[in-house]
């Protein structure tokens, strides 16, 4: 009936385009702020739990739902619960795909524009801040660069999703990971780095709060790109011959070490140069200039780096647009030229306000947050979260972790999903998400 689906042409070509969907933004910009805003280490830690006892077991379920059912994830719900509700849940998350995209558009043009500010050089004593918020706060420069990204990522995915995402990932991640490592060897040597390290590796524990749980399984959810089915859909592209579980590992193992290593990039410099941790929403922006500075070949570098970032998240938006023309295209029959350039019309102008949040729209405020920050809030605090939560217990009580079990442990795989995992979905999962969703979300509106 559906003919020949496209799969990712090498072995590792899984590995690649996964990676390329979930390191991007969300390790370089949204993982230092969010650390820093939730006092450092102590968050590092829930942070990497979270990645471990949540984010891998989600990874391979998602993956394993969608190669089994070979669609999006309204289709691959409709397909494995047919006559249920279950496909709202794929609907949530081609929703929360949706939101998601509309803002890390806008930061997404930020990193762009910091392109050119880059090759106009970054020189010791600039006011990085000055400028962050003089950028940000700009009324037509962030839209354009926005419309400029938003551009490139209806182009490739309207060009299909083989040819359009691996090729990139392979050759520039390595880049991206090197140019951190230079990164990370000057800020550690500035004078002064030794309190950002030690706020970065020393918790304290007297910092948490729910907040910092949720924040943290936040996080962990947007950086894997998990909650919202882009793992299901980039599942639905994988071969048979390739190993689930193991994948999914170098997936996890990628993206957190990227995510490490920028925040070693970061922290060190920020108490070098007296910028606040807490600072929010600019710390890399801000931050990282700051160190192209104080290096010898900066404005190359700096260039170079905000080239690498950009790029990053655009393989990340890719993955993000994929999961909604996906679904148009499989399920309702359009083109894919035609879904994509409308979709990425649509999603453009959600993201308007994210923007004049900063502008014409500054006195926005709900729960203290500005449009941007808002969008984010609603993404990461509520709709993947709840996404994860939901596929664990459909997992765990309906479709059967046996299943899993069996698409995954093949004989050539290194990792064995073992009877760990059926108690992982039907009780660690769901109730560690629903416990810090809870006592999170009351902490934030009436704590
Ligand atoms: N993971 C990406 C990042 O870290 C962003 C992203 C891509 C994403 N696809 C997603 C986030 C799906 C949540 C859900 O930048």
């Amino acid at each position: 009936m559906i003919g020949q689906r496209e799969q990712w042409t090498s072995k590792m070509g899984f590995v690649f385009a996964a990676a390329g969907s979930a390191i991007g933004l969300g390790n370089i910009w949204r993982f230092p702020y969010v650390a820093g805003t939730n006092g450092g280490a102590i968050f590092v830690l829930i942070y990497l739990a979270a990645i471990f006892l949540i984010g891998y077991p989600l990874m391979v379920t998602e993956i394993t739902l969608g190669r089994k059912a070979q669609k999006n994830p309204i289709g691959t719900f409709l397909a494995l619960a047919p006559g249920t509700p279950w496909w709202l849940l794929g609907a949530l998350g081609v929703f929360a795909g949706f939101l998601i995209l509309s803002y890390y558009s806008i930061v997404a043009g930020w990193a762009v524009a910091y392109i050119f500010k880059a090759l106009q050089g970054f020189t010791p004593g600039m006011d990085f801040a000055g400028i962050f918020v003089g950028h940000i706060t700009g009324l037509w420069i962030p839209i354009f660069w926005h419309a400029v990204f938003m551009g490139i990522t209806m182009v490739i995915i309207a060009t299909g999703v083989v040819k359009g995402i691996q090729r990139s990932v392979k050759l520039l991640m390595p880049l991206l990971f090197i140019l951190l490592l230079v990164l990370v060897i000057r800020g550690i040597t500035l004078p002064g780095a030794g309190a950002g390290i030690a706020f970065y590796l020393l918790p304290r524990f007297g910092d948490v709060t729910a907040q910092t749980f949720l924040a943290a399984i936040a996080q962990s959810f947007f950086t894997l790109s998990l909650g919202m089915g882009c793992m299901i859909t980039y599942g639905s592209y994988m071969s048979r011959e390739e190993n689930i579980s193991d994948n999914a590992a170098w997936v996890v193992g990628l993206d957190t070490a990227i995510a490490l290593l920028a925040g070693f990039a970061i922290f060190p410099a920020v108490f070098a140069f007296g910028f606040d941790p807490a600072g929010g929403p600019g710390l890399t922006f801000i931050t990282l200039p700051a160190v192209f500075a104080e290096l010898p070949g900066g404005t190359f570098f700096g260039f170079l780096f905000f080239l690498l970032l950009a790029v990053a998240a655009l393989t990340s938006a890719i993955s993000l647009l994929e999961v909604v023309v996906s679904w148009l295209v499989d399920e309702k029959g359009y083109k894919r030229g035609q879904t994509a350039l409308v979709a990425g019309i649509v999603i453009f102008l959600v993201g308007i306000p994210a923007t004049l949040g900063y502008n014409v729209f500054a006195d926005f405020s709900f729960l203290g947050m500005d449009v941007l920050d808002t969008y984010d809030w609603f993404a990461n605090a509520i709709f993947l979260p709840l996404g994860g939560l939901l596929t664990a217990i459909y997992v765990g009580y309906v479709w059967t972790a046996k299943k899993v079990q069996e698409e995954t442990n093949d004989p050539k795989g290194k990792i064995i999903i073992g009877d760990w995992y059926e108690v992982f979905m039907k009780y660690v999962v769901p109730i560690a998400i629903a416990a810090v969703m809870i006592m999170g979300l009351w902490d934030k509106f009436f704590g």
